[in-house]
C-alpha cells in the first residue's frame, strides 16, 4: 500500500490550516516538512515555530526532512514533533551515529541522498535506518522536474532491502506527479512526497486521490 506524504513547502502559509485539514480529509498518510538552512541547500524554509503549530494542529505524523549542513544540534528539538526524521548522507556527522541518535529519541530514522550520490552509498547504514529517501530533484526547491535516474536508485535500494530482508520504508521526493508516481512505485517506492502537484491543483483532495491511484497502477 502506497503512502502519500504531502510536502507543505509550496503551501500558501496564509492558509496552512485549511491545507492541512484538506490533506487529512483526503487521506494523507504523513505531512512532509522540509527544513533548509541556506547552507546545505541554497534556500531557507520553515523551522520550529511552524513545526510546533503544525504539530499542535494535526493528527498526521510529521515526516521531517532536514536539509542542514549539521543536523545534530537540533535533533532533540525536532524529535519533540516528528514521527520520523530524515537526514542527508552528505551532511556533517557519522550517519550511523546520527541515525541511532534519532532512534534513541523515539523517532523513526531516515537517510537520504542527493541526486549525485549513488544508491550504494546508503547500504552500509541500512541496519540503522527505518527509511531511505531517494531525492529525485536537487534539494532546495519545490516544483522541479523528476530526475529519471532516481528510478534506478529506488530499484537498487529495494533490491538490497529485499536481499537482506530488512523492513525499511522507501520514500521518493521531488517532481512526483501522475506521470512519475507510477515509475517510482514500480521501482519500489512505498512513500511518495508530493508538493507542487497537490498545491497547484484546484482541488487538492481530488489531486491526492488521483496521485494515489496513479501510484497504484505502477505497483
Ligand atoms: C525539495 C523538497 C521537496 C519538495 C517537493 O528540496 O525536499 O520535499 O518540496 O516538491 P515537489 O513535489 O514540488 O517537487
Ligand atoms: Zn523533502
Amino acid at each position: 500500500m502506497i503512502k502519500i506524504s504531502p510536502s507543505i513547502l509550496t503551501a500558501d502559509f496564509m492558509n496552512l490550516s485549511g491545507a492541512v485539514r484538506a490533506l487529512e480529509d483526503a487521506g494523507a498518510d504523513f505531512l512532509h516538512f522540509d527544513v533548509m538552512d541556506g547552507v546545505f541547500v541554497p534556500n531557507l524554509s520553515i523551522g520550529f515555530p511552524v513545526l510546533a503549530s503544525v504539530h499542535a494542529g494535526t493528527r498526521l505524523p510529521l515526516d521531517v526532512h532536514l536539509m542542514l549542513i549539521d543536523p545534530r544540534p537540533y535533533l532533540e528539538r525536532f524529535a519533540q514533533y516528528a514521527e520520523r526524521i530524515t537526514v542527508h548522507l552528505e551532511s556533517q556527522g557519522d550517519p550511523a551515529q546520527t541515525l541511532r541518535r534519532i532512534r534513541a529519541l523515539g523517532c523513526r530514522a531516515g537517510l537520504t541522498i542527493k541526486p549525485a550520490t549513488p544508491a550504494q552509498a546508503v547500504f552500509p547504514y541500512l541496519d540503522d535506518a527505518d527509511m531511505v529517501l531517494i531525492m529525485s530533484v536537487e534539494p532546495g526547491f519545490g516544483g522541479q522536474a523528476y530526475l529519471p535516474q532516481a528510478t534506478d536508485k529506488l530499484a537498487a535500494v529495494r533490491a538490497e532491502r529485499d536481499r537482506r530482508g530488512l523492513s525499511l520504508d522507501l520514500e521518493v521526493d521531488g517532481g512526483i506527479n501522475l506521470e512519475t508516481a507510477p515509475l517510482a512505485c514500480g521501482a519500489g517506492a512505498d512513500i511518495l512526497v508530493a508538493g507542487s502537484q497537490l498545491f497547484s491543483a484546484p482541488d487538492m483532495a481530488a489531486a491526492l486521490r488521483e496521485l494515489r491511484a496513479a501510484a497504484g497502477r505502477g505497483m
